[in-house]
């Protein structure tokens, strides 16, 4: 039995069943894009923004409400200082240099893990950022920095531990609503599609608790080769998927009036 089949041509109309509400791409593969042509890695990083503001771009012109970034984990400390040093000064730049742009496409900046390791300047780019953007209304854009699932969930944990100690939340009572609102991501709806380019099928400790029910798209090309092309062709796929969240066929069908 065929249960989902991936349409040749994705369907661009942007209402809201089409497309997904909140994508999350894991934006992989600049140091082998760079290696490929001779460059130095930090070349494949710069084009890595480039690809970053295509993805955007192509977020807001589709009606996607929910854009995640993950851009640095808790876990690339471990790279060679000099890589660590440039993606600190280009994140901070990159954020400089695109803000007026989009706060004229009204997109909101979120920021998600724990930037304040990343130094003054770049938190003090991300502080007005934030603040210039915070009554935008057309998408979120959310930028995972120093962002890691499980030391955010013992983040999480531990701040509802601190409630019960308080004598503010009984252990018992524990909802999963309660640990959600401890999430870096409360208030944002889970990603319906994840998508990771340069060609690792893994979730390197990305969004592990709000990734459950989501749709997962891999694909080989490299980061800074992100295009409309394959935007379209990660949507098409997740449009052809029938996301059942446990129940079985025919319940999701009559619940989303589909045939
Ligand atoms: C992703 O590209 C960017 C970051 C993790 C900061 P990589 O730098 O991981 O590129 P590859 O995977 O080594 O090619
Ligand atoms: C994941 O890519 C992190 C980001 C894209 C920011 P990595 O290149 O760090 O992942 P691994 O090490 O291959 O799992
Ligand atoms: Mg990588």
């Amino acid at each position: 039995m065929i249960i989902s089949v991936t349409p040749v041509t994705p369907n661009k109309d942007d209402s809201p069943e089409h497309l997904p509400q909140h994508l999350a791409i894991i934006m992989d593969g600049n140091g082998r894009w760079a290696k490929a042509r001779g460059q130095a890695r930090v070349q494949g990083h710069r084009r890595g923004v480039d690809a970053a503001r295509r993805a955007t771009t192509l977020c807001g012109e589709a009606g996607i409400r929910y854009l995640t970034l993950f851009a640095f984990s808790s876990e690339n400390w471990r790279r060679p200082d000099e890589e660590v040093h440039f993606l600190t000064q280009l994140l901070a730049l990159s954020l400089e240099k695109e803000l007026g742009r989009l706060h004229e496409n009204g997109v909101k900046l979120n920021i998600i893990g724990d930037p304040s390791s990343f130094g003054r300047k770049l938190a003090k780019t991300i502080d007005n950022a934030l603040e210039k953007t915070s009554n935008n209304t057309t998408l979120t854009l959310t930028i995972a920095l120093n962002y890691g699932a499980r030391q955010e969930l013992v983040s999480a944990v531990r701040r509802l531990a601190e409630s019960c100690v308080a004598n503010e939340l009984s252990p018992r009572a524990i909802s999963e609503s309660d640990l959600e609102g401890a999430l870096n991501t409360h208030g944002l709806p889970d990603p319906d599609l994840l998508v990771r380019t340069g060609g690792e099928v893994r979730l390197s400790n990305f969004l592990l608790w709000q990734l459950a029910y989501t749709e997962l798209f891999f694909s080989d090309v490299l980061w800074p080769d992100f295009n409309e092309a394959l935007f379209w062709d990660a949507i098409g796929a997740y449009q052809g998927r029938q996301r059942r969240f446990g129940q079985i066929g025919e319940q999701v069908d009559s619940q989303f009036g589909r045939r």
